[in-house]
């Protein structure tokens, strides 16, 4: 019963109050991926008009496998860290010669394209394909650690898999896309790293180190 009650507190709040984003106007899996290559190390605002720009330009995967380096490189110019683009490149090239552009549906097939790691796995295959599983990014790492007390250090390679066996049965089955989205907002916006705002969050009464005035201990991190 509580998780139900959990799941319906959340996505009651991120059916109204979630963040009307231009990834978000539809499921398709070229979109879904791009922008969350983007926002891995840029923030929401700044990528906006990036994505914009580049699905203006490359429009569809096929356009991404075919386009020139110099393209490329120019329309990700200011977003850094050029390997990720690299990257979407050859993974663009991968699903088109290997996979006749037919996009695995599972976090687990996702996982064999280039650059694609756990989160990016689970964030396509939730969002665009409705596979029921979580998509653990830094603010699923603290969100959860929060709500549930959980004291694990996530900068340990192995905790990952710990967090998704813990939020695995907790992802709504129904919606696991808008599920794992909200998780994002909330934190963004009310559990966040600094400045938090755990007494006005949608599922306060969900969490446990609100409940024990322990927020600022959570997540657990031990410097590198
Ligand atoms: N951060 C990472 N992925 C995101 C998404 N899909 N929406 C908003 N913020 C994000």
């Amino acid at each position: 019963a509580t998780i139900q009650a959990f799941r319906r507190a959340l996505l009651t709040w991120y059916d109204h109050e979630g963040r009307d984003l231009p990834w978000r106007r539809d499921h398709d899996p070229y979109h879904v991926w791009v922008s969350e290559v983007m926002l891995q190390q840029t923030q929401v605002q700044t990528v906006i008009p990036y994505y914009q720009n580049f699905m203006a330009i490359f429009p569809t995967v096929a356009a991404l496998a075919a386009a020139p380096e110099p393209d490329l490189l120019k329309a990700w110019q200011g977003l850094g860290y050029y390997s990720r683009a690299r990257n979407l490149q050859r993974a663009a090239q991968q699903i088109v010669t290997d996979y006749h552009g037919q996009w695995p549906r599972t976090a687990a097939g996702l996982a064999d394209l280039i650059g694609v790691g756990p989160y990016t796995a689970g964030a396509i295959a939730s969002i665009a394909f409705g596979e029921v599983v979580p998509a653990v990014d830094g603010n699923a790492f603290r969100v959860f650690a929060r709500l549930l007390m959980i004291d694990d250090d996530i900068a340990k390679p192995r905790t990952r898999q710990r967090f998704e066996n813990i939020i695995q049965p907790i992802v709504d089955p129904e919606r696991p896309g808008a599920f794992n989205q909200a998780i994002m907002d909330l934190g963004s916006s009310y559990m966040t790293a600094k400045n938090s705002d755990p007494a006005h969050s949608p599922v306060r009464d969900f969490d446990a180190s609100y409940q024990a005035n322990r927020v600022a201990d959570f997540p657990v991190k031990t410097k590198a």
